[in-house]
């Protein structure tokens, strides 16, 4: 992937590189450098080249494209077989279908559109065409089926890191929603393919709003984007480089203790239920308490109004605060 190391290598000059400089580092001649830059310019790339200096990147197209994502990718697995589709029905099915082919750990599916995107509760994730990240990691983890649904939480925390490196201030709803000012920016879908002693792979599913700003009737007083609340764009390929970084940092921990002991704290410090009043949806009666924190296992910790703790595991029952969706 020629493109990639060449926009890899500009990023890191940070500066003019010289033509000398790229041939030398790709090992390539100075007509096939030519002809790289040419074809990123083409795609809609600034490069400036300067005789004596070299080349600098001015500017570069927000594509969900392999070469952009590569360039920014400072990961060690994540992202490692990338597979990006300029449209597909859902990057879980795509990825679950790459899992079931023998697909490495690591496996990251990016769509630039979903046409039958899939929410959690089997409600359908919005996925228009341009704007937004909806995205697949493939894992295989060293774990019990039961531990797994503990990556969920594991890859908001992830998101909602990467989401504050643009400045804004996005906390966790539990167990796994990101939100800004109250209003959802960000979701995950996580499944599993398991025997009830041994997971064969779980892929996890991730949607963030990146830079829409007209959301379907229904969700508009719910939803909301990076763009809306940023007051503009963010670049999609820098974020989700970024999720990943974050993701691997805080999947190391949890393969550690197979639980969510080391990311705890982290994952605390950004959810927006604590100490607040929130309402439990459980099947068997709903009740209200005080969000007080997470357990290691993800659960969540709900203070009851005579003082008791309640437990909330998040397959069985959805939590709503009581003065709106937070
Ligand atoms: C939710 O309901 O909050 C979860 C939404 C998950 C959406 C993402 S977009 C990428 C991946 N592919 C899907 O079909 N769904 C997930």
């Amino acid at each position: 992937m020629r493109k990639a190391e060449v926009l890899t290598l500009l990023r890191e000059a940070g500066g003019y590189l010289s033509g000398q400089e790229l041939c030398g580092r790709l090992g390539v001649s100075r007509t096939a450098v030519w002809k790289i830059i040419n074809q990123l310019k083409e795609e809609g790339y600034g490069i400036e080249a300067v005789p004596n200096r070299g080349y600098l990147l001015t500017a570069s197209p927000d594509l969900l494209e392999e070469g952009e994502i590569r360039s920014r990718l400072r990961t060690r697995w994540a992202g490692g077989n990338l597979i990006c589709c300029r449209t597909t029905g859902s990057t879980n099915a795509d990825a679950k279908a790459e899992a079931e082919r023998g697909a490495p750990e690591g496996t990251l599916v990016v769509a630039e559109r979903q046409e039958a995107g899939r929410g959690r509760r089997g409600r359908e994730w919005f996925s228009p065409e341009g704007s937004n990240l909806y995205f697949t990691l493939l894992l295989r983890p060293a774990c019990a089926p039961d531990q797994a649904c503990m990556l969920t939480l594991v890859m908001a925390l992830a998101a909602a890191e990467a989401v504050r490196e643009q400045g804004l201030d996005a906390g966790i709803k539990w167990p796994n929603d990101i939100v800004i000012s109250g209003k959802k920016v960000c979701g995950i879908l996580t499944e599993m393919s398991a025997e009830p002693d041994f997971i064969h792979y779980v892929v996890i599913g991730t949607g963030i709003n990146v830079n829409q700003t007209v959301f379907p009737e229904g969700i508009t007083e719910t939803a909301t984007s990076l763009r809306l609340e940023k007051g503009e764009s963010v670049g999609r390929a820098q974020l989700l480089a970024s999720v990943m970084e974050h993701f691997e940092s805080a999947y190391a921990r949890f393969l550690k203790t197979r639980d969510l002991s080391g990311i705890r704290a982290d994952y605390e410090s950004l959810l927006v239920n604590k100490g607040r009043p929130v309402r439990v949806l459980d099947p068997k009666g709903e009740y209200e308490g005080t969000a007080a924190g997470i357990r290691e296992n993800g659960e969540l910790l709900v203070k009851l109004p005579d003082g008791r703790m309640e437990c909330v595991y998040a397959g069985e029952v959805s939590v709503r605060g009581i003065y709106g969706y937070v």
